[in-house]
């Protein structure tokens, strides 16, 4: 949808919320929500909405206090990012996996079921956000007054739009003293034609204003009324799973017509297969059991279903029996970046399997194959959504399971183009999607080679903008747009190739712009590209584990760093070695290791003459046959540290 249009949607949908919102006597209620009995909750009474900003604008203190008003859990200055429950989520201090809690609030002497879905912020995991707003009516858009507008929250601005829901524009930490709550307004004026007057002001630490949020949900956010029948056949949307030791799998859920209770039969439209749903319940933020979940509640349930993959994100859930149009559901995630995964010590090997089955089963984004390397043993590929992503996925896998890992240079998908019965069979295809190199195909049987481009949206003090374009034309990014968000700050969208930003872009442009720009991106799907495989080349002989697809224009530089970094890794022989970068057969870069120097003569005390150099004689022929024969032997530790990030 062209800008000026979604524009004109905005303000148009703003104005009419604005009228709504009025100074009533906002009252919370105590206690949980533990009665069973969710049948008066009507859809007129329910509010299903999610909290959305960029990373670190105060999403889950605001989501905490929220909880603590509505007496989901009771005050508590301990209270932090209480729906952030894993480990890494509380060490990082960011969110990775959306979360539900539904809790009782009272409006003029009203009580309604609010929904409420703490998102995660950073763009890895925009799948968690674009899934979560499927299941809402409405979005409160968090903006840190101090920060103002970042490249996320216009991600988060536009997802929602796009999913037709109502935005509810909220400054947060205006108690800080550089917050500048005016500047931010105007800014979500420039960029989103947000009425000043329509953004409300919280201090989510305090608690201040968070009583107006609540009040304005229940507002301006519209009840599931329009989008789901009580009277129709069930239709519930799986937007959410993950893996119960004892209940197997457990489903979060919209009920999206009818109702849905204990003992009903349910079948998948995804998979046609049936299960007699064992337990019901609502997240309050802990798993609460409920006989029955009506019209437009959100809920989970669990069916005895014991694999992640017959609960695809996006499947509805119907009646055994019933025929009804299956909901629209969602993309899939898609996984943008791949790495081997080796144990450490190959005697872990199923120690490590067993732990990322199990991680898998509560991340259904992460893709795996079986791999095996000569140097590092038999492993697996991974892919995930983003490098913070495959991160996060490895400090779970040694925080939850101990486990101890070497993984690999990552690299992005690419589509390869082949010719030739041979090749074509050999691919299953004429087009094959290639995500490691290993398995590029031959040359003479490649036609087309295409690679991922992103659209990168930068936000970045206009003191920094040079270097930012450099950066982006160092990485063949093409600039699309640039114009002011203030009087100092600059708005961009690049068009890059993924895989010239999933290594280091993000931390480059941090350091770069003192940690003030910030960056997000979205798909752009495939392009044409000149892309090459640069094989390195040991004593020459390739070293299938280091080989990476790299963009013509950029072998050499690569090459030649490769080089470099192995020159100052591996050890040293007895022999001379030579490390070269190639492509094809031409070689492009080239490094030595020189040989140790062994002190053949240090024995003889003295003597004659002839016996020295006839010592010396026999180690240097000793060296040309070794340098013949002689096959580098990288240890492991070596491979290790050289693939290693
Ligand atoms: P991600 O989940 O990583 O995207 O972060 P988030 O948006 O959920 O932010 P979070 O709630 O984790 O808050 C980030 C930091 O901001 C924490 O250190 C909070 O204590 C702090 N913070 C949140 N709200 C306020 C506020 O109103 N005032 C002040 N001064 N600090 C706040």
């Amino acid at each position: 949808m062209c800008q000026s249009i979604i524009r004109k949607n905005v303000r148009d949908k703003l104005h009419i919320q604005r009228s709504q919102i009025c100074s009533s006597v906002y009252r919370s209620v105590e206690g949980r929500l533990d009665h069973t009995d969710l049948s008066s909750f009507p859809p007129e009474r329910i509010r299903n909405f999610s909290v959305i900003a960029h990373v670190d604008h105060g999403k889950s203190t605001l989501a905490d206090r929220i909880l603590e008003y509505t007496g989901a859990i009771s005050k508590d200055s301990t209270n932090k990012q209480v729906l952030d429950k894993l480990q890494v989520e509380r060490e990082r201090g960011i969110t990775v996996k959306a979360q539900t809690a539904s809790v009782i609030y009272e409006y003029e002497n009203e009580k309604y079921l609010l929904n409420l879905i703490d998102t995660p912020g950073h763009v890895d995991f925009n799948y968690e956000v674009s899934r979560s707003l499927a299941a809402c009516q409405g979005a409160v858009l968090l903006v840190d007054a101090n920060q103002g507008i970042q490249a996320q929250t216009v991600a988060n601005f536009y997802l929602a739009f796009a999913n037709n829901l109502a935005i509810i524009p909220v400054l947060n930490k205006i108690d800080l003293k550089t917050a500048d709550p005016e500047a931010v307004k105007e800014q979500m004026m420039n960029l989103f034609e947000i009425d000043p007057d329509e953004v409300l002001q919280v201090s989510a630490k305090l608690g201040t204003g968070v009583i107006e949020v609540l009040g304005a949900v229940v507002q301006r956010v519209p009840s599931p009324t329009d989008s789901c029948r009580p009277d129709a056949p069930l239709r519930v949307l799986l937007f959410d799973s993950w893996f119960d030791r004892y209940k197997g799998v457990v489903c979060l859920i919209l009920v999206v017509d009818g109702s849905l209770k204990t003992g009903d039969f349910i079948t998948s439209s995804h998979s046609s297969k049936t299960y007699e749903v064992k337990d019901l319940g609502i997240l309050t933020p802990q798993e609460t059991p409920v006989p029955k979940l009506h019209t437009g509640q959100v809920g989970y349930f669990t069916a005895n279903i014991r694999d992640t993959k017959d609960a695809l994100i996006g499947d509805t859930f119907h009646l055994k029996g019933a025929k009804v149009e299956p909901l629209p559901g969602f993309k899939q995630a898609k996984p943008m970046v791949f790495a081997g995964v080796y144990p450490m010590d190959q005697g872990e090997h199923s120690a490590l399997r067993a732990a990322i089955e199990r991680l898998c089963l509560n991340d259904g984004s992460v893709s795996v194959s079986i791999e095996s390397s000569s140097a590092l043993g038999q492993g697996w590929r991974l892919g995930f959504l983003g490098l913070l992503h495959m991160d996060v996925f490895n400090q779970r896998l040694e925080q939850e399971h101990g486990a101890q890992v070497v993984i690999t240079t990552p690299s992005v998908p690419y589509l390869v183009k082949v010719k030739g019965t041979q090749a074509i069979q050999q691919y299953r295809g004429e087009e094959v999607l290639i995500n490691n190199p290993v398995l590029w195909p031959n040359p003479s049987h490649i036609v087309d080679t295409s690679e991922p481009f992103v659209m990168g949206t930068i936000i970045t003090p206009d003191t920094y903008l040079g270097a930012v374009i450099g950066l982006c034309q160092e990485r063949r990014g093409v600039q699309q747009n640039i114009r002011n968000l203030d009087n100092v700050r600059i708005i961009m969208t690049y068009k890059l190739p993924l895989n010239e930003i999933v290594i280091d872009f993000f931390d480059t442009l941090k350091s770069l712009t003192s940690g003030y720009a910030t960056f997000d991106y979205e798909d752009l799907g495939y392009e044409s590209s000149l892309l090459v495989k640069l094989d390195i080349l040991l004593n020459g002989r390739a070293v299938p584990e280091l080989s990476t697809i790299v963009h013509s224009s950029q072998a050499r530089k690569i090459g030649k760093r490769m080089c470099e970094k192995l020159e100052n890794t591996l050890p040293r022989h007895l022999f001379q070695a030579f490390i070269q970068a190639a492509v094809g057969g031409n070689i492009l870069a080239r490094s030595t290791i020189r040989a140790v120097r062994k002190d053949v003569v240090a024995k003889c005390y003295g003597g004659d003459i002839t016996r020295k150099m006839k010592l010396l004689k026999r180690q240097a022929e000793g060296k040309k046959k070794m340098k013949m024969y002689g096959n580098i032997e990288v240890p492991r530790e070596a491979f290790i540290n050289i693939l290693k990030r």
